[in-house]
């Protein structure tokens, strides 16, 4: 007999991370022996650079290591945040002004516990990263989605933002490059958001976490630093997973206002303290040594950014906006959504066509619905070329044996 487990209600409406678990399903059919490519994971599929593994095992022969650091993270490391971020947002941020947490994902979480008050609302522009939604409900608060469109390059613009905000608004997320869509905002673009933002008083929670990950012309414009006034209310929220190949080393970080920054830092001194001891040590080595592997993974990404867009684009009714930033292709699939497998099978919305994309055709990408984008799907080219290849082929064959 089952014990009748009675759960906390505030987790009725969170919904388990999509993304995850289509990387789980094409893992557990590749465990099975079932050739799949995937295009599921937001992981770089490179190795952690080795001097930045050689710094970790250097320092675990060191005494001391190993042990509790300071709950927000040891000095050297914030202060080499504090320095980088600093001059990349063009503002003056202090090592106190840091937290580092267990991967961007715990710095989100911590702000948004931080942040909220029952019926707080947050503006999350769609389509958005799986998680912002979730954690902002898991806090109490209420996220607000700002739809946008592909043709406008899936920008949120100050009118949405202004029309959306009520009495009980605190904030709005930017992430910027996007995850799912690689878009990547304009200057112009963030001065009219920064504008709406001060004249409503937002809070902007920027998360950064693919900055270094911009392409062909686009440049990625940092909205604190548009002005002072700008500075003082964003939060930034960064981390190495993704610009260093570090995903599985837990270590994001966040850098903003003071009584935030401590605030966060007590949820975190409550809940799991210090990041690990050894990461922290890693993330220094990669923030303050050659700069050299985050432009050689860039330039990768980038190279198989154009073949995969190339070859997405060649699928009769796929249509596809050229991502600028991150390292994902979010193309909209809508045309085959409602057709017939030749099993027989009503494929009647995205994540039905995710499913038998997975089960039949061998490839696995990412509903777009689990990002607030229905017909759209997300693929992640942080693999290989032949990958690309091999599984955008598959799609093309399995999309024209729908009827
Ligand atoms: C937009 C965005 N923010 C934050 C994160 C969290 O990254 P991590 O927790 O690995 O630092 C991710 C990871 O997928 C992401 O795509």
């Amino acid at each position: 007999m089952t014990y009748p487990m009675k759960l906390a209600s505030r987790l009725d409406p969170i919904k388990p991370s999509i993304t995850l678990a289509v990387t789980a399903k094409a893992a557990k059919l590749k465990a099975d022996g079932i050739d799949v490519v995937s295009f599921g994971a937001g992981e770089p599929d490179f190795d952690t650079p080795a001097h930045i593994k050689d710094a970790a095992r250097a320092a675990l022969d060191k005494p001391g290591v190993g042990k509790y650091t300071d709950v927000a993270g040891v000095l050297p490391l914030r202060k080499a945040i504090a320095a980088e971020l600093s001059a990349v947002h063009k503002t003056t941020i202090a090592p106190d002004q840091v937290l580092v947490s267990t991967g961007a994902k715990h710095s989100l979480f911590n702000l948004f516990m931080a942040l909220l008050d029952p019926g707080d609302e947050v503006l999350i522009p769609a389509p958005f990263w799986v998680s912002y939604p979730d954690m902002v409900m898991l806090a109490g608060g209420r996220p607000v989605i700002l739809e946008t469109r592909a043709e406008d390059d899936f920008a949120v613009t100050p009118q949405q933002v202004a029309a959306a905000c009520s009495p009980r608004t605190r904030a709005i997320v930017l992430n910027n490059p996007s995850n799912p869509t690689g878009a990547v905002y304009t200057r112009a673009q963030i001065e009219g958001l920064a504008k709406v933002v001060v004249e409503k008083d937002l809070l902007v929670i920027s998360d950064d976490i693919y900055r270094q990950l911009v392409y062909g012309d686009a440049e990625y414009v940092s909205i604190a630093a548009v002005s002072p006034e700008l500075a003082k209310r964003t939060v930034l929220v960064d981390g190495v997973s993704k610009t260093y190949a570090m995903t599985g080393w837990r270590i994001g970080y966040t850098a903003g206002p003071l009584a935030l920054i401590k605030a966060m830092t007590k949820i975190q001194g409550q809940s799991t303290s210090n990041p690990t001891h050894i990461s922290q040590i890693a993330t220094l080595a990669a923030l303050t040594g050659s700069q050299d592997c985050v432009g050689e993974m860039r330039k990768a990404f980038d190279e198989r950014r154009i073949e995969m867009v190339k070859l997405l684009r060649a699928i009769p009714g796929v249509t596809c906006r050229e991502p600028k930033g991150a390292f994902y292709a979010f193309p909209d699939v809508s045309a085959y959504v409602g057709k017939h497998s030749p099993e027989g099978a009503i494929l009647d919305d995205d994540v039905q066509l995710c499913d038998w994309l997975v089960e039949v055709g061998k490839v696995a990408v990412v509903p777009g619905s689990g990002f607030g984008a229905p017909g759209f799907v997300r693929l992640s080219y942080a693999c290989s070329m032949a990958n690309i290849q091999d599984g955008v082929g598959r799609i093309a064959r399995a999309l024209a044996s729908l009827v």
